[in-house]
């Protein structure tokens, strides 16, 4: 019978050398050999824990780290290491003390840190590995009674535009914006995880600090139906990980992030209209939103902006049910993006902002969209912006900024409606484009017809 520790014995290692001792030997000693085993266990244990902690210190911060899901008293640092890892987050109050220290295990990382007082700034630095990468300062939300002023910037369709979303984004910064709301096309190819890190690092010195909301838009599922990388890289509230849609309060605001991808009939193919599932959470959310305490405003975003006279035209048509919810709940603005420039239109006394201009080349003006978008229209300007958005009581005032800080357009109302023309939500360009495929396809089978008539002719005359 072989001795029983054999393969350490391949490294010719003398601290393994000593376990190979016989049964007979050790009968002998047994009472020394015991201790001296004890002993060269802890130092083998030892061995391979510095084994272990050279290859945990070993590992990197490949991505992060950047805060989700801000709240009243809580918010998350999310971070990736290139191996797992043990993961630390230090957080300290205004006054420098450190009132927690978090670990997490593995490659990607969601760290919570609760406990917290609202409307306070906490510092937090992410270590791995004992190597310091750094942190940011997070500022929790307002409690739910707080009335005082907020201030939270909008834009959207970076796409590959990541030199102006740069600039952008160190406006947005300058600002002292609490939070960002994107309108989605984050990415130009859903399936791609180097577009999202891309779009990660780009965004990496506003994301330290500062939350940024996501709304799904149709780049960032192209390719992936199931929007796998947008559930992946962001931490969202009320469910919106898993149905793609959402809502938050931040003071006296309440945000509605919505998914006009979805519709009832195919999932992801923007047909028959958006899907009644969400239509019935938005009108339950909207009913809830009424009753609840210290709610002053209603923001809606959606990428497909329901009025636009950029390339798209506006997804109103589709939208009807959700654009009649807004007037009823008299909704504060909606936000979309998809067209590529600044635009501000105006239905019913609802105010409806496109911004698109956070990277992606800017689209013209389209002449010929539906005339609820061109009754709708009230500004629209080929430009890359982004919009600061300045809450205060009822006031809203909404400035459309473009990446050197001038100003393309500034506008500030209250919660007086405003009237104007209203149009039915009836695309009628379909019918106008039916008629001309229609007549193109019956003149195609005349022609086929009159060939035929005449080539059997010339048959029956030879
Ligand atoms: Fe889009």
């Amino acid at each position: 019978m072989g001795p029983p520790f054999a393969a350490p014995r391949l490294r010719g290692d003398a601290l393994f050398a000593c376990l190979i001792r016989s049964p007979t030997e050790n009968k002998a000693s047994s009472a020394r050999d015991s201790r001296r085993r004890y002993r060269l266990l802890e130092r083998v244990s030892l061995a391979l824990m510095m084994l272990l902690s050279a290859t945990v210190s070993a590992a990197k911060l490949s991505l992060g780290p950047y805060v989700q899901d801000v709240g009243i008293d809580s918010f998350v640092v999310v971070v990736e290491t290139d191996a797992s890892a043990s993961v630390t987050v230090e957080v300290g109050d205004s006054d420098k003390a450190n009132i927690a220290t978090l670990t997490s295990q593995g490659t990607w990382h969601e760290i919570r840190v609760a406990g917290l007082k609202a409307k306070s700034s906490y510092r937090y630095r992410v270590l791995v590995g004992g190597v310091d990468y750094g942190g940011g300062t997070v500022a929790t939300a307002p409690l739910l009674t707080d009335d005082a002023p907020i201030n939270f910037a909008v834009y959207g369709d970076s796409r590959d535009g990541r030199d102006i979303e740069r600039a952008i984004v160190e406006k947005v910064i300058a600002d002292g914006a609490e939070l960002v709301l994107h309108t989605g096309d984050l990415v130009r190819q859903g399936d791609l995880d180097s577009e999202w890190r891309d779009f990660l690092k780009a965004e990496a010195p506003l994301m330290a600090n500062i939350p940024l909301y996501p709304t799904l838009g149709n780049h960032e599922i192209y390719r992936d139906d199931e929007a796998k990388n947008f559930r992946h890289y962001f931490v969202l509230p009320d469910g919106g990980r898993k149905q793609l849609y959402y809502s938050f309060r931040y003071g006296p605001a309440r945000f509605f992030v919505l998914d006009g991808n979805q519709t009832d009939d195919e999932r992801y193919a923007h047909k028959k209209g958006v899907s009644s599932v969400q239509t019935q959470w938005l009108a339950n959310a909207l009913d809830a939103a009424d009753q609840e305490g210290g709610v002053r405003h209603l923001f809606v975003l959606v990428h497909q902006p329901p009025f636009s006279t950029g390339g798209h035209c506006g997804s109103a048509e589709l939208e009807s049910d959700w654009v009649a919810l807004f007037e009823r709940h008299r909704v504060r603005a909606v936000f979309g993006g998809h067209d590529h420039a600044y635009q501000r239109l105006e239905r019913n006394g609802i105010r409806y902002f496109d911004s698109g201009g956070g990277g992606s080349s800017i689209y013209r003006e389209r002449p010929g969209c539906p005339a609820f978008d061109q009754a709708a229209r009230r500004v629209y300007v080929k430009a890359f912006h982004y919009l600061r958005v300045r809450v205060a009581g009822d006031l809203v005032k909404v400035s459309a900024v473009a990446p050197d800080g001038s100003i393309i357009e500034e506008v500030e109302y209250d919660r007086e409606a405003r009237g104007g023309s209203s149009p039915e939500l009836v695309d009628e360009r379909i019918w106008p484009r039916a008629l001309r495929i229609g007549a193109a396809v019956g003149l195609a089978c005349l022609l086929l017809f009159l060939g035929a008539r005449r080539l059997r002719r010339k048959v029956r005359k030879s």
